[in-house]
């Protein structure tokens, strides 16, 4: 599927500006996304756990809060802030830089369009 050219501008225009390229994200190639590095360890059905905590309304969540999943880090559990895209882009880019001493085995996903993509996949689930 091709983009429209604006779309695709605006997307270059906001990964240049280094801001919010997120903002620019495609919700359906983010589900494409999930499935294939987020899927083995998180669901975004509400209340199902796996390896890692459910994704559902993981916008505004505080970090390490959902009181039904018993595999938080130390480290999770600390945290003061709640999730938001900016959040969220960081720490699936580098887990450890974000969370220090955190448990989730992921080594980051590299490619900054694809993070938008899912970020916006999850901000699309209600
Ligand atoms: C190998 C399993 C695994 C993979 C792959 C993985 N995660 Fe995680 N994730 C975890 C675990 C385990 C935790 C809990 C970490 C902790 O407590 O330190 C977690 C925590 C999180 C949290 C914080 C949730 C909360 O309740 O505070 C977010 C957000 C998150 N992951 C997003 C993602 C996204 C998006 C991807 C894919 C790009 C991904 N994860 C890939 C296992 C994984």
């Amino acid at each position: 599927m091709k983009k429209p050219v604006t779309t695709t501008l605006l997307c270059l225009l906001a990964t240049l500006a280094g801001t919010q390229a997120w903002a620019s994200g495609d919700a359906r190639r983010g589900g494409d996304v999930f499935a294939e590095e987020c899927g083995d360890c998180h669901s975004t059905a509400p209340g199902k756990n796996k390896k890692g905590p459910s994704l559902n309304g993981i916008a505004n969540r505080k970090a390490g809060s959902l009181s039904d999943f018993p595999g938080y880090s130390d480290a999770m559990k600390q945290i003061s802030f709640a999730w938001n895209p900016e959040k969220i882009d960081a720490y699936i880019s580098q887990p450890k830089k974000v969370v220090a001493g955190g448990k989730m085995k992921y080594d980051g996903l590299g490619d900054p369009a694809a993070r938008a993509d899912v970020i916006a996949y999850l901000l699309s689930i209600k």
